[in-house]
Formats: C-alpha cells, structure tokens, sequence
C-alpha cells in the first residue's frame, strides 16, 4: 500500500536515485519554421487537435507535478508560440503553488508580438534557437526569414528579459564559420550562448548527423581566439559554461553525444497530447490524457506520476543505438 504521505516529503524520485524537479512541456507539435534536423519539410502527422490538452487539463497536470516538487517548468514545442492564448497559459501556470521558475524555448518568429505578454504573465527566462546570423543560410537551415527572430530577440531584451540564452547547433559544414560571429552578437546584445550537439532523433535528427561536430573541439577553437575562463550559470542544467575573460558573456557546451549528462538527469518531458516522455532518447512513455478523460482523483494522479517516474530509464543510447529512436525533436518537445 503506497503511503501518499511519505511520496510527498521525498518527493519524485526515479529509480537510480535521480531527484526529478523540472518538466518540459510542449504546447504544440507544430512549427513555424522546418529545421531540417527537426522537422521534415513536408511532415503531415501532427496531433489532432481533439487530442491536445486543453489550457484546464495542463494547469491541472502541472499542478500535480508542483505539488510533488517539480519546481520549473519550460514552456516548448514545436513551437509554442503557435499555440494560441500562449500568455494566458504562462498566467496560470506561474501561480500554482510550488512553481518558481518558468520559461520559454521559442525559435522566435513570433517573439515580438508576444514579449511584453509573456513577461507580465510571470516568464522569467527565454531561450531561443539561432544557428545563424547570415539570412540566405538561415533561410536554408530553417526555411524561414531570419529578421523577425532578430526583431523577436530584440523585443524580449526591451522587455527586460535576462538571461537570453541563443541556443545554436554546431553544424559541420553548414555554421561552423559562425562560432566566432555568433561570440561577437552575443557580447554586444548581453545574450548568453549556448552550442548544442546534434542528436539523430527521427529521420530528420538521423540525417543531421552526417554534419554532427564534437563540441570539444569547437570549445578549442574559440579557447585559440578569445580568453576563455571557468564559469558557471545559475540554475545549473546540461550546459557546462565558461566565461570570455573580461566580459559578462558566458558559453556553454551542451553535448548529448560526446560526454552524456544522464547521471544527473532531473526532467521529464510532457507533450501536447498528454503523453509523459520519460527520457530525450528513449521511449519510455506514459499517457496521462485517458487518466484525466476519464476523471482520475487528484490522488490517482499523483500516483500515476510516481508510476509513469519509476519507468524514467538510466540513460539515453544514441551512441549504441542511434536509429532507435522514430519521433523527432519537435514532437516531444525539446
Ligand atoms: C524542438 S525546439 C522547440 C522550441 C522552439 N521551436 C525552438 O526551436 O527553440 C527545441 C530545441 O531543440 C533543438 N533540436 C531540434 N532537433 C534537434 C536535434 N536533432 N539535435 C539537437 N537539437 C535539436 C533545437 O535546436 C532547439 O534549440
Ligand atoms: S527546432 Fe524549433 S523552430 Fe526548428 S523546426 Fe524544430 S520546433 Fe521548429
């Protein structure tokens, strides 16, 4: 017999001890925008809407998840800014009991509309993606125009946002020539950057691998060009930081394939249809919507969270296993 009392003073703990205090919640599968290491161009399969959450239904598993000691919660997608009444979404979820910090990846096309809103509606923080600064290559990355991500990046800054982080996939042979400038506009816009490795998730994640770039060897390269000193970013996360020595911008170094960070694993990942993913690359899952459908208790929910925590898998295996994996990025919200 589970004891409801002893969950709630340890809290969501998985089976290799992993302390789990953040949810990625994807509001959307779809996007304004086809990464080519994303989204396939011509990607046709996305949720019905019948199966999205609705606004209610989230706030109510979020809710559940604050109340067990999930204490940030990042808004994703797809793209999220699609989703519509986003702001008012962010509102609600600010105020429940237990969450202290939320915020928002978005690839910003959207952003300028919606920054001053999503500020008042309580988002702390934002992160957005930008793999490039020149708009032919942009255009070629993304399949859209690079100026409102320009423009979105400036109205977040305007609305007092800080830190923005720029989140850029190093890719061989298509930005790599950009480390260095995307350095120069991060220093002189106060935005924090952050390079990612390219994971083969999907088909699209898969074909992307072919210009995967250890970020090892991108950290070299920038330590022979600028002063690079240890740094550390408040609020921890896979990105390991330095600092460029005389300045306040600090880089960081995600890299899921050349020197894992499972161990330390502390999230989930919840998309629009309901379905708890349990780790970036496995597929470990467990559907929350028939539960709420079905008028599970605010008890039962909370002990279908446990359940759906103790199946959260050791580690992910794109070294090992790298076609495992069939969803992409943008449907499990990255
Ligand atoms: C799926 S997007 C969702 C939020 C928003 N649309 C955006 O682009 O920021 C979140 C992040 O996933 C990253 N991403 C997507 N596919 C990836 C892949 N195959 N490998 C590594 N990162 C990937 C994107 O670069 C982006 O920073
Ligand atoms: S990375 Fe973000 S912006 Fe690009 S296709 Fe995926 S969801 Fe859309």
């Amino acid at each position: 017999m589970i004891d409801p009392q002893a969950h709630r003073q340890s809290g969501l703990i998985d089976p290799f001890n992993r302390r789990i205090e953040y949810l990625r919640l994807s509001v959307t599968d779809k996007c304004n925008l086809r990464c080519f290491y994303c989204l396939p161009k011509h990607f046709k399969g996305f949720e019905q809407p019948a199966h999205w959450l609705d606004f209610d239904e989230i706030e109510r598993v979020i809710g559940a998840f604050a109340a067990l000691g999930v204490k940030r919660i990042r808004i994703t997608g797809g793209e999220p800014l699609v989703r519509k009444g986003l702001p008012e979404l962010a509102g609600r979820l600010n105020v429940l009991a237990g969450v202290s910090d939320l915020s928002l990846s978005t690839n910003a096309m959207l952003l300028s509309a919606h920054a001053r809103a999503l500020r008042d509606a309580g988002v702390s923080r934002i992160n957005v993606s930008l793999d490039s600064l020149r708009p032919g290559r942009f255009e070629a990355i993304t399949g859209g125009k690079l100026q409102p991500v320009l423009d979105g990046l400036m109205s977040a800054k305007a609305a007092g946002f800080a830190p923005i982080k720029i989140n850029m996939l190093a890719l061989k042979g298509i930005n790599e020539d950009e480390f260095e400038d995307m350095v120069g506009f991060c220093l002189e816009h106060d935005f924090t950057l952050r390079f990612i490795e390219t994971m083969p998730m999907g088909t699209p994640g898969r074909n992307a691998s072919q210009h995967y770039l250890d970020l090892n060897t991108v950290k070299q390269r920038l330590a022979q060009r600028v002063d690079l000193i240890p740094g550390v970013m408040p609020g921890g996360g896979p990105a390991r930081y330095v600092q460029v020595k005389g300045t306040e911008l600090r880089i960081g170094f995600i890299t899921p394939i050349s020197q894992h960070f499972c161990a330390t694993c502390n999230r989930v990942r919840l998309s629009v249809d309901g379905t708890l993913y349990l780790c970036l690359g496995q597929d470990h899952k467990f559907e929350l919507r028939p539960l709420l459908r079905d008028g599970i208790s605010d008890a039962g929910l909370q002990e279908a969270i446990y359940a759906a925590i103790a199946l959260k898998p050791e580690r992910h295996e794109f070294n090992e296993n790298p076609g495992q994996l069939v969803r992409f990025m943008s449907m499990t919200g990255g």
